[in-house]
């Protein structure tokens, strides 16, 4: 296998998992962040986010002379290598774009950033460098890097990237595929070859596919869990159960059993965004793409839905009022295994609570510190803040324990499927809580248990506990 010297730019989830990843396969890493401060903390080895393994995966490969970080693009792309690196030169051969493309105006990706390295790095590139895109993009944004870096002897490669937050290095170093677009064929095999210790399949074809498979993955993703949230609806109304209902159509091969929860809608940093871009993208096409759209109302719709549910359970009634009603929120990450809040449902959900008068308690295990613990001056969680009862994210009063989320509520509201939500003390749960209600938006937790506890457990379009 070769060892290719490889350019990471941007050192987020994405861009840290595919340096510290490429380095384990064995090539010369060399990642580079605009942040000082972070290009500092991880070349101490502190990782910010939470991704199981990556940590200690960029301790290892800093340590065996792999993997380095440096500040800007400039430095990476350029004589950033040591000098036994490989064979002639310093420069890299690979150069991966891992850059924010946040939803700008009207849904269209924001592709400033990518824009801004582009323009820091044309005239560094070695003469037969690969420009690498891994960040999702709209369709055409090769052709357009292209054009930008007006470089006949620079190829720019699609290669979207797949990976899970809190699943990354796994779902890195296990890819059900890999996806390499370029109109080039000996560039997008150099960029395929990077690759080949892995032994997936792999899918070679031009820029502009490659772009819009990222979007049609995720999107079908969407699509398959707004259906599976309207579907379990259709189980309340008509008295069946949707996780009998999954499991038996997740048998059929050409469905899956993966992807089927139903729960109080998608979220992230991802699926919402690519699902409006790709809006976009159809809209620029002049086509209506009428099943994305409905995708995206059914997931607005289902978060309306589980307010209904809240105020259905602690007043009886399905617009009864919420005013003053006090509610305790379990998860509030946009799903199980992160710390990241991005878009996520929990939050919205509570928006729509806080609007509708209620007072909201919420505990995290993500976001609980232990108060007596210092401060971590290296990690910062987005959103959170000190207000005048405590720490708060968005109006809602952050506890470190699951009981004190339940002291005094009238509800608990379940809204990220953190497993040890299921193994809690549900009896002393119950005791401290003014009325023993449990609207489960995840169907997590087991219906007998919080019985037993003396509990009412709601969730979604589940047999009798609906
Ligand atoms: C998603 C895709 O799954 C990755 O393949 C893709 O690479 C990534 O976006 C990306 O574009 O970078 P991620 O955003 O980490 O990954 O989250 P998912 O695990 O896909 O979950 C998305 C949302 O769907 C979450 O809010 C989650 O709670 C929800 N979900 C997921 C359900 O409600 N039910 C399920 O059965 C699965």
């Amino acid at each position: 296998m070769f060892t290719r010297r490889v350019a990471v730019v941007g050192a987020g989830y994405v861009g840290l998992t595919t340096g510290a990843c490429l380095a384990s396969l064995g090539h010369q890493v060399v990642c580079a962040d605009i942040d000082a401060a972070k290009v500092e903390r991880l070349r101490r080895g502190v990782v910010d986010i939470v991704e199981p393994g990556l940590a200690e995966m960029v301790v290892e490969q800093v340590s065996a002379g792999r993997l380095s970080f440096v500040v800007g693009a400039a430095s990476a792309v350029s004589a950033g290598f040591p000098a036994d690196a490989g064979a002639e030169g310093l420069d890299a051969e690979i150069v991966f774009l891992c850059l924010p493309t946040p939803m700008g105006v009207g849904g269209v990706a924001d592709l400033r950033a990518v824009e801004v390295v582009v323009e820091e790095t044309r005239e560094l590139l070695a003469a037969g460098a690969v420009v690498v895109n891994k960040s999702t993009v709209p369709v055409g944004t090769a052709g357009r890097t292209a054009e930008l870096l007006d470089r006949a002897d620079v190829a720019v490669v699609s290669n979207p990237e797949f990976l899970r937050e809190g699943s990354a290095v796994h779902d890195f170093l296990n890819p059900d595929r890999i996806v390499v677009g370029c109109d080039t064929a000996e560039a997008a095999e150099r960029v395929a070859a990077l690759y080949a210790r892995l032994g997936a399949p792999t899918v070679l074809t031009d820029a502009a596919s490659a772009e819009l498979m990222k979007y049609a993955a995720n999107c079908f993703l969407a699509m398959k869990l707004s259906y599976v949230n309207a579907m379990a609806e259709l189980c309340e109304r008509v008295g069946a159960d949707i996780g009998d209902v999954t499991e038996g159509i997740g048998y059929d091969r050409r469905i899956g059993q993966a992807f089927l929860s139903p729960g109080p809608g998608w979220g992230g940093s991802c699926l919402p965004k690519d699902t409006h871009a790709l809006l976009q993208v159809a809209d620029a096409a002049d086509f209506e793409f009428r099943l994305l759209r409905a995708t995206i109302d059914t997931n607005t719709r289902q978060r309306q839905r589980i307010v209904d549910k809240v105020r259905q359970a602690v007043t009886g009634r399905r617009a009864g009022s919420l005013t003053r009603v006090r509610l305790g929120l379990l998860g509030l990450t946009f799903k199980a295994g992160t710390d990241d809040l991005r878009d996520s449902p929990a939050l919205a959900i509570a928006a729509l609570l806080r609007q509708a008068g209620a007072e909201l308690v919420g505990y995290d295990p993500a976001l609980a510190t232990d108060p007596t613990a210092p401060a971590d001056p290296d990690k910062t969680v987005l959103g959170v803040s000190e207000g005048p009862g405590g720490r708060e994210i968005d109006g809602i009063r952050l506890v470190s324990d699951p009981l004190e989320a339940a002291q005094g509520a009238e509800a608990l509201v379940v809204l990220t499927e953190w497993p040890m939500f299921r193994t809690l003390d549900w009896a002393s749960m119950a005791g401290v809580m003014k009325q023993p209600t449990v609207i489960d938006t995840r169907n997590l937790l087991d219906p007998a248990t919080l019985r037993r506890a003396g509990l009412t457990g709601i969730g979604l379009g589940r047999r009798g506990a609906a």
